[in-house]
């Protein structure tokens, strides 16, 4: 049979074509526009999302028998507020998980609701990208539009929604809503009172791996699909992408240098950062997982290498980088603010450190440095709460860069396994599929059957002691220019 996975991206989906056997019959993409209407303001339709969800699904399944596709379903890009009326229109324009504008709303929760009663209704804080804050901030804004406001739903499940009709969400995605209590895995009564929502506005909750409906039957006419592919619930997109690099079960790491990166440790057990540094979230393996968001990872080498040094040859300015752990110059990565571990929506990037000598590969060395030194600080948070990490995964863009993930392995001073398919949540959507249609009795089984490691990058010990070394610099720089960042914004 044939899964399909969708990876609704933040700067295009991707859309994936498996079989049973984890084989990957095709890969299709396509992009959107992703707008900023004023700085720290992140924006797309969802509208274009499902066009172009649409477009891509008929050339993914130009050259199939379309009689075997079982199941479709997601990774989805987390946190987006999505508001329907009561015919079903888009109200406004999705605002996405790098969105920083509800600082005002996210210090109402933190501070006059207080982090300890969020902790206990959802075992997380507000940061400014998660949902909650976001319908606030509509609330106090756009009052005509909160007013009409008949469904809430995240980016991936407007997807599910279109295309099966039921309106749905699972464990994972909702778990960044700052709406939901991901111990008891349901929604909050408490969040919902605090945030003016009832409980008809939100979706219905399933587990990623579950069946929430089929298609319908319009869609499936328009694919050329029987009307009894199911639809699965599906995960957000670093679930799903741990999924798709085989991180369930306990203790296990993955890291994902997309649009945005992260740190992503599974665990069987429920738990708390007590400081709330990393997000406690539901796991779309039916268990949990602590996480670490960074809000700009490859996006800050994508700005680097097109819109400052104009080229798209990434491989190509990494050749020149030959003196690994000698840079003299350091990068915030701050590009919209930041969330794990620091968060300050107020941060920017910075070069800091250059000099006459400065040439242009120390600077792309540094941005890709900066990136790595950033993911040690959310590293260094879970270390501190015990957890031991010897090796991680990795997905996403900047995954493909081996430049890269021996910098990571490096900073982070651990070993990194490369995996045979970088496709993180589109790969884990297929997998999700395959699952609820009873291909593999658990999510874990299809990890075990279909994630194949094929290379591992190990840190060696010169360069890990000369990085330790520049990452004890790189964390100066960042407390110094907090309070310039914040008189700056
Ligand atoms: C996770 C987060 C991002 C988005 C990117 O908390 O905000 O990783 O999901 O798509």
């Amino acid at each position: 049979m044939l899964y399909v996975g969708i990876d609704l991206g933040t700067s295009a989906v991707k859309l994936l074509l498996m079989d049973e056997t984890g084989k990957i019959h095709k890969i299709v993409s396509r992009e959107y526009d992703l707008a900023f209407p004023h700085p720290g303001w992140s924006e797309q339709k969802p509208e274009d999302w499902y066009a172009q969800s649409i477009d891509g699904l008929k050339e993914l399944l130009s050259e199939c028998d379309k009689s075997k596709v079982a199941g479709i379903s997601f990774g989805g890009q987390m946190h987006g507020l999505v508001i329907l009326d009561k015919d079903d229109n888009v109200i406004r324009p999705a605002i996405l998980w790098n969105d920083g504008r509800t600082t005002k709303e996210t210090d109402y929760l933190n501070n006059v609701i207080g982090k300890d009663k969020l902790s206990e209704y959802t075992a997380n804080i507000a940061f400014t990208g998660f949902t909650a804050p976001k319908i606030l901030w509509v609330k106090a804004n756009e009052p005509e539009n909160f007013a009409r406001i008949e469904k809430i739903m995240l980016p991936k499940d407007y997807l599910a929604y279109k295309l099966s009709g039921v309106h749905c969400t699972d464990v994972s995605d909702a778990s960044g809503m700052l709406l939901f209590d991901v111990k008891n895995r349901c929604w909050s009564k408490e969040m919902m009172e605090i945030c003016d929502v009832k409980e008809s506005q939100l979706a219905k909750i399933f587990e990623s791996y579950e069946v929430v409906g089929t298609l319908k039957p319009d869609v499936a006419s328009e694919l050329g699909l029987s009307t009894d592919v199911k639809i699965v619930a599906g995960a957000g997109d670093n679930a799903a992408a741990a999924v798709g690099t085989g991180t369930v079960g306990d203790g296990r790491c993955n890291i994902s240098l997309g649009t945005s990166g992260t740190i992503f440790i599974s665990s069987k057990t429920f738990g708390v950062d007590s400081n709330n540094a990393l997000h406690s979230f539901a796991h779309a393996d039916g268990s949990y997982h602590l996480m670490g968001c960074m809000l700009s990872a490859a996006s800050c080498n994508k700005w680097w290498m097109e819109d400052i040094i104009d080229t798209k040859d990434f491989a190509g300015e990494q050749k020149a980088i030959d003196k690994l752990g000698e840079n003299h110059v350091f990068f915030l990565p701050y590009l919209m603010g930041e969330r794990s571990p620091i968060n300050d929506p107020y941060a920017r990037g910075t070069f800091t450190g250059i000099t006459m000598d400065t040439t242009r590969a120390d600077m792309t060395q540094a941005v890709l440095e900066g990136v790595a030194f950033a993911l040690r600080d959310s590293f260094e948070v879970a270390k501190s709460l015990g957890i031991k990490i010897e090796r991680t995964k990795i997905c996403g863009g900047g995954a493909k860069s081996p430049l890269w993930k021996k910098m990571i392995a490096n900073i982070l001073g651990i070993k990194v396994d490369v995996i045979e398919s970088e496709e993180g949540p589109g790969y884990g959507g297929a997998m999700l599929a395959a699952v609820a249609c009873g291909e593999f009795a658990s999510v874990e089984e299809a990890a075990q059957k279909l994630v194949k490691v094929v290379d591992t990058v190990e840190p060696d010990a010169e360069l890990t002691a000369k990085y330790e070394a520049r990452y004890q610099q790189y964390k100066q720089i960042y407390p110094a220019l907090k309070p310039v960042f914040k008189a700056l914004a």
